[in-house]
């Protein structure tokens, strides 16, 4: 099988992953919920994984790297602490259904800065003349999950600063790939996966936290027990129940692998790969390829389309071919709006390390075959 569905989940991992987190059942206990070597063996696990993520994502307490099951619920804490009904909220025209649902179960006033496919500055123009006629807080992701599209996030962050706007990360589709600095953006928040560019397991997630959150769960934190409110520290304010210790484990292995070999390298990496598809797909007659003209743009993520052919249909097809990747709207249907693609949705082929020049090829030849006119 070629594996083209990074953006959804890796599968491939770093060996050491699947082992630490083999290795942790049976030998990793509960942290904080006993003084006996398993319960400990897991705090320093634990705290472990939060150093290296402080570390990577240069936050300045590895307590304010807080253990979550995915993005989702990161950016679940994160926008329900800090919009309310009726709060005036931007958000790019690129976010994911994990940003759009919870505000639009808050019920909240939603701007939406749109810019252009692989255009940052339409971008950053839209987000500076929304932001000049009032904001409560602005929720951008780092990176589109269907076009693979760099948002300038760097730039949004410092307009938000600017006008003390809190601002949310959605970073799922940039951890790993992407250097992201929170100190620097001074976000409020910043979500992502574990079992995405972080080559963690699934069920597994981290929120870094820049601001006081309102926890989502109560609980048992292990800690203050006899006081019934949740306690007022990170990350127990928002770790409610038991541990998924033998997938932090295994994110704890994910991130020691990025750490030696650097995100420069993972980056160059998937965009060479992406060119490669990109150039290919563009060379076959009726198809439509999403390549940015200025590869800094893009990431490992590319959305096709075939002239007369239902994108479901092409990625089943492709599928029989032993070819994984997703077709449909990709849980985004904004980003599809925005790019233009809501009726047909788009077939989107992701990368991680693992893939390489050669399996890319094999896919181009699918998509030619899956391409040619039946006569
Ligand atoms: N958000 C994930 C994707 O883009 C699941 O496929």
């Amino acid at each position: 099988m070629i594996y083209l569905d990074s953006a959804a989940t890796t599968l491939q991992k770093p060996a050491a992953v699947a082992a630490s987190a083999a290795w942790a059942v049976g030998h990793l206990a509960s942290p904080g919920r006993g003084g006996h070597k398993p319960a400990m063996a897991a705090a320093e696990t634990a705290f472990a994984c939060r150093e290296a993520a402080a570390r990577l994502f240069h936050v300045d307490d590895p307590e304010q790297v807080v253990f979550t099951f995915n993005a989702t619920h990161g950016l679940n804490i994160a926008i329900k602490t800090l919009a309310r009904p009726g709060s005036r909220v931007v958000i790019s025209g690129w976010e994911h259904n994990a940003v759009t649902r919870p505000l639009h179960a808050l019920d909240v006033d939603l701007r939406v800065a749109r810019g252009g496919l692989f255009d940052q500055e339409a971008v950053l123009k839209d987000f500076r003349r929304e932001l000049n006629r009032g904001a409560d807080l602005v929720v951008c992701t780092h990176v589109s999950n269907v076009f693979g599209f760099i948002l300038p996030i760097e730039d949004i962050a410092a307009l938000c600063r600017e006008r003390g706007v809190p601002l949310i990360v959605d970073a799922s589709q940039s951890a790993g790939v992407l250097p992201l600095d929170f100190q620097a953006l001074g976000a409020a928040f910043a979500a992502m996966p574990g079992h995405k560019g972080l080559y963690g397991p699934q069920g597994t997630g981290l929120l870094l936290c820049g601001v006081d959150p309102a926890p989502l769960l109560e609980g048992g934190t292990g800690s203050e027990s006899k006081r019934q409110a949740m306690p007022d520290f990170l990350p127990d304010r928002l770790e409610a129940g038991t541990y998924n210790i033998t997938g932090i484990a295994g994110l704890l292995e994910g991130l020691r692998f990025l750490q030696r070999r650097g995100l420069e390298r993972v980056a160059a990496g998937e965009s060479q790969l992406i060119r490669h598809m990109g150039e290919g797909l563009t060379a076959i007659p009726g198809a439509e390829a999403f390549l940015a003209a200025d590869p800094s743009v893009q990431t490992g993520v590319l959305s096709f389309r075939l002239r007369g052919q239902d994108c479901e249909d092409v990625g089943e097809a492709l599928g029989e071919q032993g070819i994984a990747l997703r077709a449909g709207l990709h849980c985004a249907p904004l980003a599809h709006e925005s790019g233009g693609t809501l009726d047909t949705g788009t077939v989107r082929a992701s990368v991680s390390v693992f893939n390489t020049d050669r399996e890319i090829s094999q896919f181009l030849r699918a998509v030619r075959e899956i391409a040619r006119p039946r006569t």
